[in-house]
């Protein structure tokens, strides 16, 4: 056995990339407003702002593609994703979305029953947590402490603290709480999982107590992967098993399938066995995403996703796929760069509130850096600290994370590890430079979700 994993398929098609030169880089990023949210992407040579329907489809897919059923009901793409989704997870209705946040729209507003109701996560992603304010509830977080220590290996980050979890639910009360989402793996603290004991103890509590139970699944297949390697008792057990357990701590799921669905638009809804509420997602589907049997995509959509499904849980895809990430993780930390230890599942998350101690957390330093490394290598990446959490809705307080991160999200089945040692060479010069590096402050600050359309300046 050799140490590495050389990528499972051979590239059929090419997409070509180009490097601008610097100085029409620097003009880019200047005309963007220093957001590298508002480049184009023929501005971007190696793009790492997400991992969401950003990977490339399988030659089968592309096939499954030209058996599109545009039926308005009744697909025949349908009824194969269905039975695919019941085959991996057990659950017995399946509603198709456009993509996560088109399943959470739909759930949430029928979970949340009365205001200000809390829903209980080991971290909410962003849309979660939208949704769920949306649905006049109220999100709150119950991830471990190891989470927010970087430099702290733990093979589960993405872990609940179930004790005080559980203190919360008896100190508000159980008709306080409409539900507990385990988000797998976790998102906003790295790509990290959450180990099998930790969802089982999380779904006891949802029994003890009678919560309904939420699986957040985009990445469910790199949590699996992540058990089988690091949680005793799974060595032996197959990737598919593996996925089944998970989900069967679960009530209810919703999955951007932009992710581990490897297609590039999708997203599912699934109810385990509760027809009542199956009955209500149902009907509120009809006038937010489709018709049940499409939910927002074509049928050719569901085709695809049905196979990516498929192949996403095949062991020698997550090793290649989790080790690439590896890959770039360790030359970092090579190199001295500090990240979130261990590297997660999608992405490796730099650790820049460690890199510009005495930068103001105001002057988004994580998005200091990611100007920096597009200018220096063409490079995009994104900003998960302050600039994202935005400011207090009460106070008007900023800078308010508890970490400053710079997200580098590596695609699926797109980039080659030549690409993981330019990113990694690339992020070691602004990291050596990092005296350089410029604060930036609003130019423009919209009311909400402000990173997508800032503009900034840059501060000396
Ligand atoms: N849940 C998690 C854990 C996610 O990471 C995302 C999306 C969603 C839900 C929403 O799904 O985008 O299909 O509507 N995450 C993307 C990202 C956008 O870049 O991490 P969606």
């Amino acid at each position: 056995m050799t140490s590495y994993h050389p990528e499972p398929f051979k590239i059929k098609m090419v997409e070509p990339i180009r490097l601008l030169p610097r100085e029409e880089r620097q003009r880019c990023i200047e005309r963007a407003g220093y957001n590298p949210f508002l480049l184009r992407s023929s501005e971007v040579f190696i793009d790492l702002l997400t991992d969401s329907g950003t990977g490339a489809m399988s030659d089968r897919q592309w096939a499954g593609l030209m058996l599109g059923d545009e039926s308005y009901a009744g697909s025949e793409n349908f009824y194969h994703l269905e039975e695919t989704v019941q085959n991996l997870t057990g659950y017995k209705y399946v509603i198709p979305t456009h993509q996560g946040r088109g399943a959470e729209q739909v759930l949430f507003p029928l979970l949340i029953k009365g205001d200000g109701q809390y829903v209980l996560g080991n971290m909410h992603f962003d849309t979660t947590k939208a949704h769920i304010e949306l649905a006049r509830g109220r999100a709150v977080n119950f991830i471990t402490e190891t989470a927010l220590d970087t430099a702290r290996e733990h093979p589960f980050k993405g872990n609940f603290d179930i004790e005080a979890m559980e203190k919360f639910i008896q100190d508000k009360g159980r008709d306080a709480i409409a539900a507990i989402v385990v988000t797998m793996t976790c998102n906003s603290v790295g790509g990290q999982p959450i180990s099998m004991a930790n969802i089982r103890a999380a779904s006891e509590i949802g029994k003890k107590y009678g919560i309904p139970v939420v699986m957040d699944s985009a990445r469910f297949a790199e949590n699996a992967y992540f058990i089988k390697q690091r949680e005793e008792g799974y060595a032996d057990r197959s990737i598919p098993e593996i996925v089944r357990e998970q989900f069967s701590y679960g009530d209810a799921f919703t999955m951007s399938a932009k992710k581990d669905g490897l297609v590039n638009i999708g997203g599912v809804l699934a109810i385990k066995e509760d027809e009542e509420l199956f009955r209500r997602c149902q009907a509120m589907v009809v006038p937010m995403e489709g018709f049940p049997t499409y939910g927002g995509l074509a049928g050719r959509d569901m085709e695809a996703l049905a196979i990516g499904l498929q192949e996403v849980v095949e062991e020698d895809y997550l090793a290649q796929r989790i080790s690439q990430v590896g890959l770039l993780g360790k030359l970092l930390q090579d190199a001295g760069v500090p990240v979130q230890s261990p590297i997660g599942g999608h992405a490796v998350f730099v650790d820049v509130g460690r890199i510009l101690p005495d930068m103001p957390k105001t002057q988004y330093p994580a998005h200091a850096f990611a100007v920096a490394l597009y200018i220096e290598s063409g490079i995009r990446a994104v900003e998960i600290g302050s600039l994202l959490y935005g400011r207090d809705p009460e106070t008007g307080e900023d800078g308010l994370s508890d970490l400053e991160l710079l997200r580098l999200t590596i695609p699926r089945r797109v980039y080659t590890d030549n690409h993981m040692r330019y990113i990694a060479d690339s992020i070691s010069k602004v990291y050596a430079k990092r005296d350089e590096i410029k604060g930036v402050a609003f130019e423009y600050e919209p009311p909400i979700l402000r990173h997508f359309t800032a503009r900034f300046r840059l501060v000396d």
